[in-house]
């Protein structure tokens, strides 16, 4: 049983545009899906799941988009807020933060303090590229006025540092490549690839995902 997971969400644009449906469609039964995976994670008791919601890249996409993306993600926030006794994990937030306004930087540390002291982690990546999170952990140690490091020093400033090592990432929607996420943690992770598109992505895929992952054979460089 993997303890950390960590979804790459693509495909909600094709999803949408399959329906003849605007791409924020696409991500608003994205959001679905994704609340569908992390109730069932937090279900299978899984330590840590990761999930890829919005990269450094992203930026690029039309205003549009980028703006009914934020739309649902402060949605998502002010809801979590709301229901931050019921839910029984503790958020962390992965990427710079500092790009967003005041308003949201808030509401993300509030969350991020606010259940910091439970065990079960849901990661989740906003603003992030792992090329980001290798620069600023670097910056973070020379602040630190370190002149050496040991891969323990690097780890425990990556925006990762409270999460056990990433088991296996899932990415849908059917492309073969990690874009930017998790460059350092993917070391020794099992990668799984599905052309299921995020928003048809649910329960059973996930089952499916850790079938797949207990039948591989982990050699971590051994024999
Ligand atoms: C992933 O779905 C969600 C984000 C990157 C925010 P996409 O929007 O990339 O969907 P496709 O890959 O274009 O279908
Ligand atoms: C990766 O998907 C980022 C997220 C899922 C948030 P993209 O759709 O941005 O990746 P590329 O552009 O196909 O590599
Ligand atoms: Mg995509």
């Amino acid at each position: 049983m993997p303890r950390h997971i960590a979804f790459i969400m693509d495909g909600n644009g094709r999803w949408a545009q399959r329906r003849g449906l605007p791409r924020e469609q696409g991500h608003r039964f994205g959001v679905k899906a994704f609340r569908n995976v992390l109730e069932h994670c937090d279900k299978l008791g899984l330590e840590a799941t990761t999930f890829y919601a919005f990269s450094t890249e992203n930026w690029k996409r039309p205003k549009r988009e980028v703006n009914a993306i934020m739309k649902l993600m402060d949605a998502y926030l002010s809801e979590c807020e709301q229901k931050i006794d019921e839910y029984a994990f503790r958020i962390v937030f992965l990427g710079d933060k500092g790009v967003f306004d005041e308003k949201r930087r808030a509401r993300m540390e509030r969350l991020e303090a606010r259940t910091s002291n439970r065990s079960r982690i849901v990661n989740i990546a906003l603003n992030y590229g792992g090329r980001d999170e290798i620069v600023n952990a670097c910056n973070r140690l020379l602040a630190d006025g370190k002149e050496t490091i040991t891969a323990e020093d690097f780890k425990a400033v990556l925006y990762t540092a409270s999460s056990p090592e990433v088991d296996m990432i899932v990415r849908t929607g059917g492309d073969l490549r990690i874009s930017n996420f998790l460059l350092w943690q993917a070391a020794y992770a099992e990668l799984y690839f599905t052309d299921v598109l995020w928003p048809d992505f649910g329960p059973d895929e996930v089952d499916r995902a850790i079938v797949e992952f207990s039948k591989r054979k982990r050699r971590f460089g051994g024999v």
